[in-house]
């Protein structure tokens, strides 16, 4: 049989760009080699999918291109996607900053976007071993056989969680159809420590406290979390997307507070107390007294504590400075920074620059959200585009 559309990879931005497509009565097919359709969506968000951000604007994107996102973004916003969840019926709540969740399980979202693409086809367990030209539309061998169709959308997502079914599928098309490829790494992942830096901190895996998370002039306040092999948590994610292999971090674990000043009123009120108690009233306990063992402060009182040092203890606390020496990778990774070149791609309708029918949507191309929705947003919006356009 003959398809209009041939759409590889049901995921997020597959499933939507089909339903778009579907809306405009086209013959769609998706073929897909996972087992269930939109995979990641079922874990996404602890499990509850955060699956817009109202605050969604090109700047909170990292591409070699900036600008590259935002027509797409302003055809399709996160309200237009939650007309869709509301009519749908599924029950949501904004938790911080513009970041939506489903109340429920996140398969509602995967259900939503396939009853939106109700008469199109879906091949699962389906390997797609190449794609050709043929006339003016495409020849694609699968593990169902060969398939021809007018246009071809990849929607075959990044590198991230190779344990899920992602695979390099979206660059090796790309390359093979003349389009160039940003180098990718991984993106919104937990930082690793060197082994001596792990002998302090390891211990404190499981501890989580607010943070603000500074790399050169990017700064993100959020929970930090310590693990056994570095840090995790949303501000560390975040940061994780800016960071590069010998780049410093800063952390201040006590935002907001002028600690140096707050242990001088307190030195000043008498001070018998243990350095390590003044501290756990702004830090976890366990962190708290970390903090004042590596100072060799441990059992120490206020009082007995002169000013430099109590600038040292500020300063370990405001500004401690790391270098972590890489990251989980792809493993754990929730995103793939960098991918198809935008250059290569039209804004407007994602199709490939002298590819006429050929599209890539989605986390494919080189258009990387930061942590809070702002990724399944790409990937309606995206998916959306190419879908108005086919
Ligand atoms: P996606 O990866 O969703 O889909 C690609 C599809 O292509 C998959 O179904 C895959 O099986 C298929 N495929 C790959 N290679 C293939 C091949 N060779 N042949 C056939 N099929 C192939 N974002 C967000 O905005 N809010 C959130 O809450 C979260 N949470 C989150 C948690 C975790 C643990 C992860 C890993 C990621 C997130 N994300 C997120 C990111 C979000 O999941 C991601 O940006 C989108 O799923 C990207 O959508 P795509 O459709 O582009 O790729």
């Amino acid at each position: 049989m003959e398809w209009d559309v041939l759409i590889i990879g049901a995921g997020a931005a597959g499933l939507f760009c089909a339903g778009t497509a579907r809306m405009q009565g086209l013959r769609v097919l998706v073929i897909d080699h996972a087992r269930a359709p939109g995979e990641k969506i079922r874990i996404s968000g602890g499990g509850r999918c955060n699956f817009t951000n109202l605050a969604t604007a090109r700047d909170r994107f990292l591409s070699e291109n900036p600008r590259f996102c935002a027509s797409a973004l302003a055809g399709f916003s996160p309200l237009d996607f939650v007309a869709l969840v509301d009519r749908a019926g599924i029950a949501w709540h904004e938790k911080t900053l513009g970041q939506l969740f489903c109340d429920g399980r996140a398969t509602q979202i995967t259900d939503m976007l396939v009853d939106r693409m109700a008469g199109a086809e879906l091949w699962l367990d389906t390997t797609l071993s190449g794609l050709a030209r043929d006339g003016a539309g495409f020849l694609a061998q699968t593990t169902r056989g060969l398939v021809r169709a007018g246009r071809v959308v990849v929607a075959s997502g990044g590198k991230s969680i190779p344990k899920m079914g992602a695979t390099g599928l979206a660059y090796d098309l790309a390359r093979q159809f003349g389009l160039k490829i940003i180098e990718t790494r991984p993106g919104l992942v937990p930082l690793t420590f060197a082994e001596q830096d792990l002998a302090r901190t390891k211990p404190l895996a499981g501890v989580s406290v607010a943070a603000s998370v500074t790399h050169g002039k990017t700064r993100f306040d959020d929970a930090l979390l310590f693990t056994h092999r570095g840090l995790s948590g949303p501000a560390i994610l975040q940061i994780s997307s800016f960071w590069h292999p010998g780049d410093e971090i800063h952390v201040d674990l006590a935002p907001g507070l002028d600690l140096a000043a707050e242990l001088r009123d307190r030195r000043g009120q008498g001070g018998r107390i243990a350095v390590a108690t003044v501290l756990s009233a702004h830090l976890p306990a366990r962190l708290a007294e970390a903090i004042a063992e590596e100072l060799q402060l441990t059992g120490a009182r206020l009082a007995d504590q002169n000013n430099a040092t109590l600038n040292r203890i500020a300063e370990r606390v405001h500004r401690w400075r790391l270098r972590p020496v890489g990251s989980e990778g792809y493993r754990t990774a929730e995103v793939t920074l960098g991918g198809i070149d935008t250059r290569g791609l039209d804004a407007k309708t994602m199709q490939a620059r002298g590819q006429p029918g050929l599209y890539f949507i989605g986390e494919a191309v080189d258009a990387t959200g930061w942590l809070g929705g702002y990724n399944f947003q790409w990937a309606w919006a995206s998916g959306h585009a190419a879908g108005l356009s086919l």
